[in-house]
């Protein structure tokens, strides 16, 4: 019985269709990860044979017999032995050290030639990210928040850093884990295979921040060139604000209520643009575009909407009485006790701003 159950954990994780998995890597960076996990694999494999086989071998050959009386010859020490048993270590441990240094070295190095810069900012309990270099016509860099872009088959370098506390930035099949820390900048570069094109990877934070630790995903798009350029295009874009129907009450809620902490980019019937709200929390402009909602912990669904307006602690644990709007600190959305229509108004609204 004790053997089953070990079995089946043991086997469990030998499973291939996981969702953040380091052992199924999809960049450059994650392949260079994976080969270093090879080798080491292999090397500890066999000390692992080789110890237990002689292991093995003593109990079996020297074990006490019937009739075996007398203490067997006692040895202290075995100089040649010992030289050895400290030479083979020696040597398998630069053997791993050569490769590890390598790879560490590697992945260190700041992106070079053509690539896209893109700015990572970790929040309690929620992801932003800003290409520095795709800028509206008025200057201001595409921004959006919980589901990050890159360009399949080209290099990104993410440049990261935190607005409160020390968060992770992990996307095992991408690339290894990398600190998120207020005050500094951490880069990460990300090479997806160009096969990737058309796929979405997960990852999550990494490092305890907090109540919403486990609830601060993201989802990593990975885009055939055309298509990326295609979704900067529209996210650059502003949204519409809507004169009729309950979108426009909606807007009526969003900019009395919303806007307290969430940022969105609006175009007027007359054509004038104008960025509205401040940006304490996610940036909406584009929200109908995302599928998912509350950091990549539900699919961006009507209903799944309409829950989150409704009692957003239901479904995500925040602490929004902790909000200190004058110091710039959002610790999660409040409930404002909106009534069923107003909600689905306000719902109307984010799925029409696509
Ligand atoms: Cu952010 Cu854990």
């Amino acid at each position: 019985m004790a053997a089953v159950v070990l079995g089946a954990l043991f086997l469990a994780s030998c499973s291939s269709d996981l969702p953040q998995s380091s052992l199924n890597p999809q960049s450059v960076e994650a392949e260079q990860i994976d080969r270093l996990w090879d080798l080491v694999f292999w090397i500890g494999f066999g000390v692992f044979v080789v110890v237990e086989a002689a292991l093995i071998y003593a109990i079996v050959r020297f074990r006490k017999r019937p009739g075996d009386e007398a203490e067997p010859k006692q040895v202290h020490g075995n100089t040649r032995l010992e030289i050895v048993w400290s030479i083979i270590p020696v040597v398998i441990l630069a053997v791993i050290a050569v490769p590890t240094l390598t790879t560490l070295f590697d992945l260190r190095r700041p992106a070079e030639g053509d690539f896209l810069r893109v700015e990572v900012i970790g929040h309690q309990w929620w992801w932003e990210f800003r290409y520095p270099d795709i800028l509206d016509g008025d200057g201001r860099p595409l921004t959006t928040a919980n589901e990050l872009h890159l360009p399949a088959g080209t290099t990104s370098e993410l440049q990261m850093t935190s607005a409160d506390v020390i968060h992770s930035f992990w996307v095992p099949s991408l690339a290894g884990k990398r600190d998120v820390v207020p005050g500094r900048f951490n880069y990460l570069k990300i090479t997806p295979d160009p096969g990737t094109a058309g796929d979405m990877i997960k990852g999550q934070c990494a490092e305890y921040c907090g109540l919403a630790h486990a609830d601060m995903r993201f989802r990593v798009f990975l885009d055939g060139e055309s298509d990326f350029e295609a979704w900067s295009a529209e996210q650059l874009a502003a949204s519409p604000v809507p004169t009729e129907g309950p979108e426009a009450a909606g807007y009526e809620t969003f900019t009395a209520l919303c806007t307290t902490c969430h940022q969105a980019k609006v175009e007027t019937p007359e054509g004038t643009v104008d960025v509205i709200g401040a940006a304490l929390g996610p940036d909406l402009t584009h929200f109908g575009s995302r599928t998912s909602i509350g950091a990549g912990i539900e699919d961006n669904t009507t209903e799944h909407l309409a829950e989150w307006i409704d009692n957003p602690a239901s479904v995500k644990p925040m602490s929004p009485e902790m909000n200190d709007l004058a110091a710039g600190r959002i610790m999660g959305m409040p409930d404002y006790g909106l009534d069923d229509q107003q909600i689905a108004e306000l719902v109307a609204l984010l799925e029409m701003w696509k």
